[in-house]
């Protein structure tokens, strides 16, 4: 199958009188896996009505495969969605659930037959093709809905938060089996979610909104190792914020002056001037943690010195709150690459040094003075 193109032309959306969506502009490539990622009521599931043709904007324009369909009703669309809830009828079973839209079309037994194992099969329920929704599980279930979403041959699938419903484990494995169910048939997949971790593994671009507006669009390497404002960075992951006052540029670095940390190097990934104010973010898992005080011989190694006020171990790692001698409270995620390890155990207040180098600092604020 061939994946649609969606390009929202300077789209707002008002209800009454409260703007939802704020002349938001994005063209979605044919195939592409693309999110739409922000907290709750910031316009995720208006903006995908919109595209499914069960909301108008009240401007702007949307074109699918280069042709404005503003005009069309959902089913002239090439279009399909899946919702949280699974809306499957109950009293059909699975293959006709699946079904369903066939016989509407009223096409040959067989074919439909054909159809509908094809499709059943490609969300693995075929061992469970007679069953009646109140007899699956959230995830089968939701399965059912992606195999009738699919069978209409869409060139886009909207997916509106589809495993919300779904615990954790179920959650993880659903979002794996779409992304290999989007691997084999190519259509293009537009995925709702206030869940960064699952746009984050599936996405091949993710457009962070708040409030209406996007706020970056980008690949999850992107967003994450550069996010745009500070609200992307601490949507996207965990960071650490730090404030100050540019005192001095280098080739590749400026030194700063933060009231909580005194001096520290961070990376020049914007053009600075002196005296400026920045606003530097440092993700928790770049980092480290000990007792001892590290070799410094390398000059963009920024140390600092603290108690530990927190410790949740986790399993895989160990989140650290430390909280420095001015004050400031750092987090720190401590990966647990080896089980026996000669260093020592850090506990809940110890006196330890954390330490990071400039490079893994970014900036995500700068005001001229
Ligand atoms: N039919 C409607 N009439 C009036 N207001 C609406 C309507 N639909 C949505 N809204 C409002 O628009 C805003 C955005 O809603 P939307 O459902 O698009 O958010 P969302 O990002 O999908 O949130 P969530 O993550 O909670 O699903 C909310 O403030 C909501 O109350
Ligand atoms: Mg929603």
């Amino acid at each position: 199958m061939i994946g649609g193109t969606v390009n929202v032309k300077n789209i707002s959306k008002y209800f009454d009188s409260a703007r939802v969506l704020n002349d938001i502009s994005i063209e979605i490539k044919s195939g592409e896996f693309f999110s739409l990622l922000g907290p709750s009521g910031c316009g995720k599931t208006t903006l995908l009505r919109i595209i499914a043709g069960f909301e108008m904007p009240t401007s702007g324009d949307l074109l699918l495969d280069e042709e404005s369909v503003l005009s069309k009703p959902p089913n002239q669309r090439h279009v399909n969605t899946i919702f949280q809830n699974y809306a499957l009828f109950p009293h059909l079973s699975v293959f006709e659930n699946v079904a369903f839209s066939l016989r509407l079309k009223k096409l040959d037994k067989k074919t439909i037959q054909n159809k509908v194992e094809e499709y059943v099969g490609l969300v693995q329920l075929q061992d469970h093709i007679g069953k009646y929704p109140a007899q699956l599980s959230g995830g089968q279930k939701q399965r059912v809905s992606i195999a009738r979403a699919l069978i209409n041959e869409p060139r886009v699938l909207l997916l509106d938060e589809p495993l919300s419903a779904l615990d954790a484990k179920l959650r993880h494995e659903l979002l794996v089996e779409l992304d290999r169910i989007h691997d084999i048939i190519g259509i293009t997949f537009i995925y709702v979610t206030h869940d960064q971790e699952e746009a984050m593994s599936v996405s091949d671009r993710i457009a962070v909104m708040k409030d209406g507006v996007f706020l970056q669009i980008g690949t999850p390497f992107e967003i994450y190792e550069s996010p745009s404002d500070l609200f992307v960075a601490d949507f996207i992951g965990a960071s650490n914020t730090i404030q100050g006052k540019v005192v001095e540029i280098y080739e590749k670095y400026a030194r700063i002056n933060t009231p909580e940390l005194g001096e520290i190097l961070v990376d020049l990934d914007k053009p600075l001037k002196a005296k400026d104010h920045v606003v530097v973010t440092l993700r928790p898992e770049k980092m480290h943690i000990s007792k001892h005080c590290p070799s410094l011989d390398a000059p963009k190694v920024n140390c600092v010195s603290g108690t530990v006020e927190q410790m949740i171990y986790t399993g895989s790692h160990t989140r650290f709150v430390v909280k420095t001698d001015q004050g400031f409270e750092f987090k720190i995620f401590k990966q647990h690459a080896q089980y026996f390890t000669t260093e020592e155990p850090i506990t809940w207040e110890d006196r330890v040094y954390i330490w990071w180098n400039a490079d893994d600092s970014f900036i995500v604020e700068v005001k001229h003075p």
